[in-house]
């Protein structure tokens, strides 16, 4: 993916708006830019798609862990219509990206977010013209009893009946059992191996890898012919230490994609939430720890985001985008949809990315890493 410019963005001759209803990403009307404009690379529209191994992806997903997820979420049955239509309005504006998992859905609703996917397809009447327009990268949890291959195929089988396609965009290994169980891990590396062979999937990713475990797999997966296309970690102002520098580095030098997971800090980085403000559910307990602590990152997104005419969230996102990640936020209204789709189509200047980060950096705390995180 294309790294930002070296210079400040020339004015773009597109228009976005940071909210409002309906198609919100409208092509110009006015010639396009001149060629030494062109030269600073892409103001990350969703038309302008990414690499991800063979696939065509836009520079932005959507996640939707949200999606069947009672406990942290708040999820209730009543809101799919409003989720289809989210997913509705975010692939007419181009966003051709979902991410989900097999283990995402509480209780009885596990693996619900992969059938209102699955539903949304088939019933969506816009603009999929073949099932492939639609890259569902799902990930498969490397659950205890999944110790072979085998099983390891029998869970992306089940992912695909969920959501009644025939092949998935992007199967990916949700973590690595490196640090706890190492021997059920090249189990899981043949299954990934084996879909791919099988054309279950189109491309292989992984989640929660660190460089070293990267590299691992990487080699592994090359040696039986298997391209690694992504890397999904979390990613973002409060999760921007060496090791995802790190990754990213690693990313780069291997041409795996990186994908930037929680891009808003489960939402501490939109500006609507306070010490006074939590949100309900376990959310606030990490809230209540971290959220003191971020004044100074987020009074400079603010301003940041009032001088560029932009929301909090679109600012948090663009900086994921300007640092070569594919950030997935996890949307469950069409008011997030409308406001994080005004992400795109622009770009921080690098001075704006370095207030950013020297603010980001000054934070006592940091978000807490996923359990399942490996070096
Ligand atoms: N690989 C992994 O282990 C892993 C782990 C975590 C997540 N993920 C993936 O990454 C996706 C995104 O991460 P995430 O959902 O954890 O966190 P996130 O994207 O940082 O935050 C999402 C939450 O922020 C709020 N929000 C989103 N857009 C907003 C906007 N424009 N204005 C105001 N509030 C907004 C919403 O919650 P409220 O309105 O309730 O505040 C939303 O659910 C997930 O859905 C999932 O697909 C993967």
């Amino acid at each position: 993916m294309a790294q930002p410019a070296a210079k400040a963005a020339p004015a773009t001759p597109f228009s976005s708006q940071p909210h409002g209803g309906g198609v919100l990403l409208r092509r110009p009307s006015s010639p396009p830019p001149p060629a030494a404009a062109l030269r600073l690379g892409p103001l990350f529209w969703p038309w302008q798609k990414v690499k991800v191994g063979p696939l065509s992806v836009s520079p932005m997903g959507f996640g939707t862990w949200a999606w069947g997820n009672q406990l942290l979420w708040g999820y209730q049955e009543s809101m799919d219509s409003e989720l289809q239509e989210c997913f509705n309005l975010a692939l007419k504006n181009g966003i051709n990206l979902f991410d989900t998992a097999d283990s995402y859905g509480t209780g009885k609703l596990n693996g619900q977010s992969e059938r209102l996917l699955g539903k949304f397809i088939r019933e969506c009447q816009g603009p999929i013209k073949s099932p492939d327009d639609v890259i569902i990268a799902t990930k498969f949890a490397a659950y205890p009893w999944r110790l072979t291959s085998g099983q390891f195929v029998n869970a992306c089988k089940s992912s695909l009946e969920r959501l009644q396609i025939d092949r998935l965009g992007i199967g990916q290994l949700h973590w690595s059992t490196a640090n706890y169980a190492p021997l059920q891990e090249r189990a899981l590396w043949d299954g990934l191996v084996e879909m791919y062979d099988k054309g279950l999937v189109r491309a292989v990713g992984v989640s929660n890898y660190g460089p070293k475990q990267l590299v691992k797999i990487h080699s592994y997966l090359a040696s039986r012919g298997v391209p690694l296309s992504s890397a999904q970690v979390q990613f973002s102002l409060l999760s921007m230490g060496d090791e995802q520098m790190e990754l990213k580095t690693v990313c780069d030098s291997l041409g795996v994609q990186l994908i930037a997971y929680s891009p808003l800090g489960l939402g501490m980085l939109t500006g609507k939430y306070d010490a006074s403000n939590l949100p309900n559910g376990p959310r606030s307990v990490l809230f209540r720890q971290i959220l003191p602590g971020l004044e100074s990152l987020l009074s400079c997104l603010k301003s940041i985001a009032d001088r560029k005419g932009k929301t909090m969230s679109q600012v948090a996102i663009n900086w994921c985008v300007c640092k070569g990640a594919i950030p997935i936020p996890g949307v469950k209204t069409v008011r997030h949809v409308e406001d994080n789709l005004g992400a795109l189509g622009w770009r921080l200047s690098p001075d704006e990315i370095s207030e950013l980060e020297a603010a980001a950096m000054e934070c006592p705390k940091k978000m807490v890493q996923n359990i399942f995180q490996t070096a």
